[in-house]
């Protein structure tokens, strides 16, 4: 070939000398190389095959090398769509996935990793035994986490286990939230639950308010965190309309006499702002996770490497043509819901506020320990006290703090409930039994939670625990 080809020129320079197609391949640099766009390389391909007679072979052969490296230079089908349904996530984690729209979304069934391969002996361990014999920790016996690790590290692991999980009461094979990381003990996992959060103006939620009933059945500083984030949703959102690039979050024109018109175009501010926001703090939360949370489960922090576990980067096509997938969605499985079961690492410090909890406010009238209360009387204890609570989110209170008019919980409140939270020394986590970096390559088969560390107030949650693994195992 001569010059590099232009645009506009004819394709097939006739009167150039001819080469062979192996010559004319090489030099165009179509040797499995990255490609730069620049040399124009498929340009001088097309003029390549097209210079060929009709009968010729090569170029029958060139014209299915076109097509095919064009098809695959874009994905069939396409894992990523325009529009508002797929640029914001769907209160329920539906759509996700296109292809598989209801992958992950709110009320599926959970995956089930393992096969049952060997079948469960016909007469299994009373699990009320097992608990006493292998989980119990024994009043006095607590052995603090060795590598410093305080209780708000599992606080942020129960946001993040009721995130992915929420057994159905009805069906336990069925999660009633998203398996997605987006945040549901804050906004919830359908509309209606967002509905009852948010002001439905200028996308902004109620004042300190979150979805997650659940979480009052957890230590104040739990709740406390989902405050921060609900706080700084509205400061998101906020800043999101007064920075307003664009003029992406400007009013809609509307006719002013029609109130239908003006409705629609608040409510469409309203829906930008609320999403838009919904994502900035869905980002937070996702680096919290990966470079905080990640990086203290797997002691990384004890140590002079800035690695983390990040999904996020660029990985190169060593596993199919396009690497890892993205875009595919994702499912959570049973194995991963039992797995999580952190219930060893709990301070004493909440283990006293357990008990509390369950002496005064669940099952005030029980007279007796409360690692024998049976099955009935746990959930009977849990639907009344979650039916005690205040059914609109934004009045319900935690911890013994007060909302003040404005709705709001004073800042002081929740700051000394969060220091009190940083200086409790958690129990022992999954990979504590290492503090140096050399020990850091070791993780995988030194980390444990120790035997005999769950609270004995959660002695029927554990049962329950054990009968259900048994159940999902045997179906
Ligand atoms: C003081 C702290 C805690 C208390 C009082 C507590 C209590 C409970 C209770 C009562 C249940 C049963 C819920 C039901 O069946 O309705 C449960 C389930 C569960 N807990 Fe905890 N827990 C605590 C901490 C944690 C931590 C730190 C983790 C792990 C990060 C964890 C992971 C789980 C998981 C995965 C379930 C199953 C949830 C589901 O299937 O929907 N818990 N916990």
């Amino acid at each position: 070939m001569g010059d590099p080809y232009q645009a506009g020129e004819p394709y097939a320079d006739t009167v150039a000398p001819m080469t062979g197609l192996l010559d004319d391949l090489n030099a165009i640099g179509f040797g499995g190389k990255p490609i730069d766009d620049r040399e124009m390389m498929m340009e001088k391909l097309i003029a390549i095959t097209a210079s060929l007679p009709d009968d010729s072979k090569a170029r029958l052969k060139l014209s299915q090398l076109i097509i095919n490296t064009l098809n695959s230079s874009l994905q069939h089908p396409p894992m990523s769509y325009m529009g508002d349904q797929f640029k914001y996530r769907q209160p329920d984690g539906s759509l996700n996935s296109f292809i598989t729209p209801q992958l992950g979304a709110a009320g599926t069934p959970y995956a089930k990793t393992c096969r049952s391969a060997k079948k469960l002996q016909g007469v299994r361990p009373d699990p009320g035994l097992l608990f006493d014999l292998l989980l119990s920790r024994e009043k006095g016996v607590f052995k603090e986490n060795p590598a410093g690790i305080s209780a708000m590290l599992f606080y942020h692991a129960t946001i993040i286990i009721h995130d992915v999980f929420r057994t159905s009461r009805k069906d336990a094979n069925i999660s009633d939230t998203s398996s997605y990381l987006d945040l549901a003990p804050l906004y919830g996992s359908s509309m209606e639950d967002q509905v009852a959060i948010r002001t439905m103006s200028e996308g902004l939620l109620k004042p300190d308010t979150f979805h997650e009933i659940r979480l009052l059945g957890q230590p104040p500083g739990v709740n406390v965190i989902l405050v921060l984030y609900s706080r700084f949703h509205n400061y998101v959102a906020d800043m999101l309309l007064k920075i307003n690039e664009g003029g992406r979050f400007s009013l809609q024109p509307f006719d002013k006499d029609d109130p239908k018109e003006k409705a629609a175009a608040f409510a469409k501010q309203d829906h930008d702002l609320f999403n838009t926001a919904r994502l900035v703090v869905g980002g937070m939360y996702m680096n919290i996770s990966l470079h905080d949370y990640l990086r203290g489960l797997t002691n990384v922090h004890h140590s002079d490497s800035t690695w983390t576990l990040d999904p996020r980067i660029e990985i190169d096509a060593s596993f199919g043509q396009d690497g890892v997938p993205r875009g595919v969605g994702g499912q959570v499985s049973a194995e991963f819901n039992l797995l999580y079961r952190f219930h060893p690492a709990i301070s004493q410090r909440d283990e006293k506020w357990i008990d509390d909890l369950f002496t005064k406010e669940i099952f005030p009238d029980i007279g007796k320990p409360l690692d024998q209360l049976d099955l009935v009387e746990f959930l009977q204890g849990v639907a009344k006290f979650e039916s005690s609570v205040p059914v609109d989110p934004s009045k319900r209170e935690f911890g013994g703090m007060k909302r003040g008019p404005n709705g709001r919980f004073k800042d002081g409140d929740l700051v000394a409930s969060l220091k009190a939270s940083i200086e409790d020394p958690a129990g022992m986590s999954p990979n504590a039994s290492f503090r140096s970096s050399e020990d850091i390559t070791t993780f995988s088969s030194a980390g444990h939670f120790g035997p005999r560390m769950v609270p004995k107030a959660l002695r029927i949650v554990e049962i329950l625990s054990i009968l259900q693994a048994r159940k999902w195992y045997a179906d």
